[in-house]
């Protein structure tokens, strides 16, 4: 199947070491990019609680924790792993070329 996404580049993998996020834009959207042990995810940067600004937050695990109230989510999925989080962070595509660093929205 043809890529159609549209990727951004964003980063170099030597930007973000081992257990750190940084905040990065795809299109208009704010993005939180983290290296999880070596491999690279995407988070929309706003939680879901409330306005608080992920790539603010600490990987602790394979989750993120949001800087204000304590919640956090599964880097991998998005999904909720501590309260007050209930609600699921969208999650954009990755992909590493040589050491380019691409991230992309995946379709509605
Ligand atoms: S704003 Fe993120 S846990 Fe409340």
């Amino acid at each position: 199947m043809a890529d159609t996404l549209n990727w951004h580049e964003v980063a170099k993998t030597s930007d973000l070491a081992p257990g750190e996020v940084m905040y990065v834009e795809v299109g208009n959207d704010p993005v939180a990019l983290i290296n999880l042990d070596g491999e690279f995810f995407a988070l929309h940067d706003m939680c879901t609680h409330q306005d608080a600004s992920l790539s603010d937050g600490e990987i602790i695990g394979d989750e993120i924790e949001c800087p204000m109230h304590g919640g956090a989510f599964e880097v991998r999925t998005g999904l909720p792993a501590n309260f007050p989080v209930v609600v699921p962070v969208e999650t954009f595509a990755v992909k590493t070329e040589g050491d380019a660093v691409f991230v992309a929205k995946r379709p509605a």
